[in-house]
């Protein structure tokens, strides 16, 4: 059967999705033909923390108009977006028992590595307790065929070697790696108690339209668009897998019902890293003004690398095609056409 047919008419819930991966996602498997569910509270890295800024953005009203822009395609896509807090044991039950899905997909964290050591608590309950329950939800599902979980490539802590595999020991380094790492744990053991069929995801360093999460492709842009220097740790030296959104939402959408990818855990990345300062290259290509300095590292970061992505490959066909510089140049087109239709959220003051 071709991927088309195997997405069409899913039921599909999306906890967290209206997050940057889950809108991208929801759209592209809506697209498909599935029948896509989106779930989120809207209150983390979102709509509601913006209000009062709790995250100290730089650009408040910019982030505000990205995340409403893709509350605007969703809309458009007619997706049904449901406002709930996933921390809220019953209330996600009743609406996963309503939605009844095929397929979940878990997507709910704090999922910033920085935020989550700053705010253990929260984090905690943003992405640990969420996955709880739905997992406590899944289990006495007869319709579920699987439960994809979002984990990260903070898993693996520093890179001992150029590249890690699957099958690399993970020593995960501060709150964000080891919740993930607890997390996916905690899958694994609801597969050995219950048989529930699961995907264990580990994306890096993704970078794509209407991402609000500052990281470093985001950062670079925004500041290029408001004539403000960029910063790079350690000279750019640092490599990273760096991942366009179109690439990572293909390897999800061949994870789904795909039997080879049933209990398995796969990276999911370009496959190659590349440095900061390539990423600031290509930059500086599109705003040749632009000024750089540099500073000193964050240790609690672990020195990351490629993630060898040949297993998804071999079982799922997963092919990345998005180059830093095939994928980059696009991102930074699309801000630039943005800035152009909105230029009061550029102006500074
Ligand atoms: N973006 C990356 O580079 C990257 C890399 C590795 C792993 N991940 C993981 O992928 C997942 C999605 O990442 P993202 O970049 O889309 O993050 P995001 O912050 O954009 O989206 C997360 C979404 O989860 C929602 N959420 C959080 N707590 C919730 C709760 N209690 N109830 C309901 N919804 C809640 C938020 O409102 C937000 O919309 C996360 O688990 C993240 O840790 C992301």
């Amino acid at each position: 059967m071709t991927l088309d047919k195997i997405i069409k008419g899913k039921t599909i819930v999306l906890i967290g999705g209206a997050g940057f991966i889950g809108h991208n996602l929801a759209l592209y498997l809506n697209s498909k033909g599935a029948k896509v569910f989106i779930i989120d509270g809207m209150q983390v890295n979102n709509l509601l923390s913006l209000v009062d800024n709790i995250d100290n953005v730089p650009h408040p009203n910019l982030s505000s108009a990205l995340v409403m822009e893709r509350t605007r395609l969703i809309k458009n896509a007619n997706i049904e977006l449901k406002v709930q807090d996933a921390r809220n044991y019953h209330a996600i039950s009743r609406l996963l028992g309503e939605i009844n899905p095929q397929i979940i997909v878990q997507l709910a964290a704090v999922s910033h590595a920085n935020r989550s050591n700053k705010d253990p608590y929260s984090t905690f309950d943003h992405s640990f307790r969420t996955l709880e329950n739905t997992l406590d939800w899944a289990r006495s599902s007869s319709n579920l065929e699987q439960f994809i979980f979002f984990s990260s490539s903070m898993v693996y802590g520093n890179f001992k070697s150029d590249q890690v595999d699957e099958e690399t020991r993970c020593e995960p380094l501060g709150i964000y790696g080891a919740l993930k790492y607890g997390s996916e744990k905690i899958v694994i053991g609801y597969n050995q108690v219950f048989d529930l069929p699961y995907t264990i995801i580990r994306p890096s360093a993704l970078y794509g339209e209407r991402c609000i999460s500052r990281r470093v492709g985001q950062i670079f842009i925004e500041n290029a668009l408001f004539g403000e220097e960029i910063v790079m740790s350690d000279n750019g030296g640092e490599a990273l897998d760096f991942t366009y959104i179109n690439d990572l939402v293909d390897g999800i959408t061949r994870c789904i019902s795909n039997k080879n990818a049933l209990n398995q855990v796969f990276n999911l990345t370009y496959g190659s890293a590349c440095s900061v300062a390539d990423m600031a290259d290509i930059i500086k290509n599109h705003f040749p003004k632009i000024k750089i300095r540099s500073v000193n590292r964050d240790k609690l970061m672990p020195q990351r690398g490629t993630l060898n992505v040949d297993k998804a490959r071999d079982l799922i066909g997963y092919n990345p095609s998005w180059s830093l510089s095939k994928g980059y140049p696009v991102y930074i087109d699309w801000y630039k056409k943005f800035a152009k239709d909105h230029p009061t959220l550029f102006k500074t003051k």
